[in-house]
């Protein structure tokens, strides 16, 4: 999604804006632009695509000023365009826009009305316009934004510059995170403090509704009623500022191999390894009294939560409702008395996750969330969080994240489980010795990884490819789909097994890849049947399993060998090779792997 940075500084800060934009990446984007005030008032810079691109546009043009605000957009409202991006300005205000704007054709018609000219497609022009309407009626910068903000309905986070004075930047949150970095004799806003880690580690995350007014000298703060309050500054841990690809290509191979670490910080933090036991934090229920779990997420971390679903239902016997948060926020589903409500997210930031995680609370749901960012605004508004320790994911495809989650849940699934009775203390060893045995598991798949490139060879003259797997293979063959889709573009669809034969079948032919995930578990036999009538409309086969070829009964074009696990634990340990083969595939390709086109790390809007 889009990044802001903003610095009020005591050199030229274009350069450094455009820096700290860059460790903005991430999140993915279309357009970037910085402006700054200088003696004849605003100048800006803008450029469509990549930074680099607006990098030129510095070295073509340079442009000075000592207190500017940057911006990478990722397109909601009108084109990726050079005339689209951020910053949006008048002669007096300048502003930079995370979010949408949802009342903003209202606000837009007014405008007009009032004889205002856009020159954009996007909503934040509109609040470009009023704020310099208010301030043409003779507001100060302050009164200007705030009757502004009052004005506006949706998601955002702001930061605003003004042409007649050089020392000031307001910054707003609505929806849309900010973080304030304190430096000496400079101040710098960013939308996560990794922009800002360059400057400084002395961080001050605003809070739902609050407004700052930043000079170089002083940060006020305000909250959403106009009181002036007081937020901690904090300082942000060394780890969540590294952004380093280390010797390796992409960030998400990084992340990948960084997986037997972070799921062991992960696991550390829920078991006592001296007694094998799982502890939990509070989350301010009674577990033996939850009479039913609902879960909720997007993407990769939904495929986590219907992992956790096969989990908490076979070994706490709790019923589980799971549903996409973009679908479950306007359902208006029942919810039981007694509920808990687990939300599961990275970046902590998902509206589609908030949203939903909002409307169970306010059917009274008890809220614990399993997030990475500690500071997101899913932690802030839980009752209880369920760290993950996969540190900063960098990579748009989310892969330690996943494995952490699942790492998590999984510990859950035993504290429940042991906490309506279900799970003994012997099943609890058992479940917990898999779980400890696991990154070594982990670390032997990767370990494998020269194998995958052949096969990812194959793979990439593929148009479409099928995954396919049974009970808790079956979200990993889903996850297997996206993971592949989206860095590779091929297109792929995840089914469980079992579906084949009601309708996919029909496309399987010798041009169809099929890559089935079986583990040796209950279920095995059942997969390899489905495997075999794959293979008998000439489907070419990957198998991604533990069982030996004669246990096959039939020819497949390449088996990914795993070690044996526990099927507690085979879906955390699964979720390795169809990593590997997505991240080689888009690599043979030559797409962009970290930053696939289209995608946002982090989905701040509906
Ligand atoms: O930050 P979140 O975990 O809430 O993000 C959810 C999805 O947007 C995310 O998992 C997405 O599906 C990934 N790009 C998948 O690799």
């Amino acid at each position: 999604m889009c990044g802001i940075v903003g610095i009020l500084g005591k050199e030229d800060v274009a350069h450094d804006i455009v820096d700290a934009l860059r460790r903005l990446e991430y999140r993915g984007y279309d357009s970037a632009g910085v402006a700054t005030i200088v003696e004849r008032g605003l100048q800006r810079r803008r450029a469509e695509g990549k930074l680099r691109n607006l990098e030129a546009r510095l070295v073509e043009v340079p442009l000075g000023g000592k207190a500017g605000i940057g911006h990478t957009r990722w397109a909601t409202h009108g084109k990726p365009t050079e005339t689209n991006a951020h910053p949006h300005m008048s002669a007096r205000v300048s502003v930079v826009h995370n979010g949408i704007i949802e009342n903003f054709r209202e606000l837009r018609d007014e405008m007009v009305a009032a004889g205002c000219q856009f020159e954009s497609e996007t909503d934040t022009e509109t609040i470009v316009h009023l704020i310099t309407h208010y301030l043409d009626a003779g507001k100060s910068h302050l009164e200007a934004v705030q009757e502004t903000l009052q004005r506006l309905t949706g998601a955002f986070a702001l930061g605003i510059i003004f042409a007649d004075d050089d020392d000031l930047m307001i910054a707003a949150r609505q929806g849309s995170p900010l973080a304030i970095g304190h430096g000496t004799g400079e101040v710098y806003l960013g939308s996560d403090a990794i922009a800002l880690a360059p400057f400084t580690n002395k961080i001050t995350y605003l809070d739902e509704g609050d407004y700052a007014v930043l000079r170089r000298e002083t940060v006020e703060i305000y909250d959403r009623d106009g009181v002036r309050v007081e937020r901690p500054k904090v300082q942000a841990v060394a780890g969540a500022l590294t952004v380093d690809k280390g010797n390796h290509r992409h960030f998400m191979h990084k992340e990948i191999h960084e997986q037997p670490e972070v799921v062991s910080h992960t696991l550390a933090h829920y078991i006592d390894m001296s007694t094998h036991q799982v502890a939990i934090p509070d989350l301010g229920l009674d577990l033996a009294k939850v009479d039913r779990v609902t879960i909720s997420a997007c993407g990769t971390a939904y495929y986590a939560g219907l992992v956790a679903k096969y989990w908490i239902e076979r070994y706490a016997r709790v019923p589980v409702e799971i549903d996409v948060a973009s679908e479950m926020r306007y359902r208006e589903a029942p919810l039981a008395d007694n509920g808990l409500a687990v939300f599961v997210s990275q970046s902590g930031e998902t509206a589609d996750t908030l949203a939903t995680l909002r409307y169970c609370k306010e059917n009274g749901q008890r809220i614990a969330s399993i997030v990475n960012v500690r500071s997101s605004t899913i932690a802030r508004e839980s009752d209880a969080i369920m760290p993950i320790l996969a540190g900063p994911e960098i990579g748009v495809a989310s892969t330690k994240a996943f494995t952490c989650q699942l790492s998590a849940l999984a510990c859950l699934a035993i504290a429940l489980g042991k906490a309506r009775g279900q799970i003994d203390e012997a099943l609890e060893q058992e479940l917990v010795g898999a779980l400890t045995e696991m990154p070594r598991h982990i670390s032997s798949v990767v370990r494998t990884e020269a194998d995958y490139l052949p096969l990812a060879t194959e793979l990439s003259k593929a148009r479409d490819i099928l995954y396919l797997g049974r009970g808790m293979s079956f979200p990993i063959a889903m996850e297997g789909a996206l993971k592949l889709k989206e860095i590779s573009y091929i297109h792929a669809e995840g089914y469980a097994a079992g579906e084949l034969k009601h309708g996919p079948i029909a496309l399987i032919d010798e041009k169809v890849p099929v890559i089935v995930i079986a583990p040796k578990d209950a279920l095995f036999e059942k997969t390899i049947s489905n495997m075999q009538e794959v293979a008998a409309r000439g489907g070419r086969i990957v198998l991604v399993s533990d069982a030996p070829p004669e246990a096959f009964g039939a020819e497949v074009m390449h088996q990914v060998v795993m070690p044996t696990v526990h099927p507690f634990v085979s879906p955390i340990v699964s979720a390795i090779p169809i990593q590997l083969i997505a991240y080689h595939t888009a690599v043979f390709m030559g797409t962009d792997v970290d930053q696939p086109r289209n995608l946002a790390k982090s989905v701040t809007v509906e």
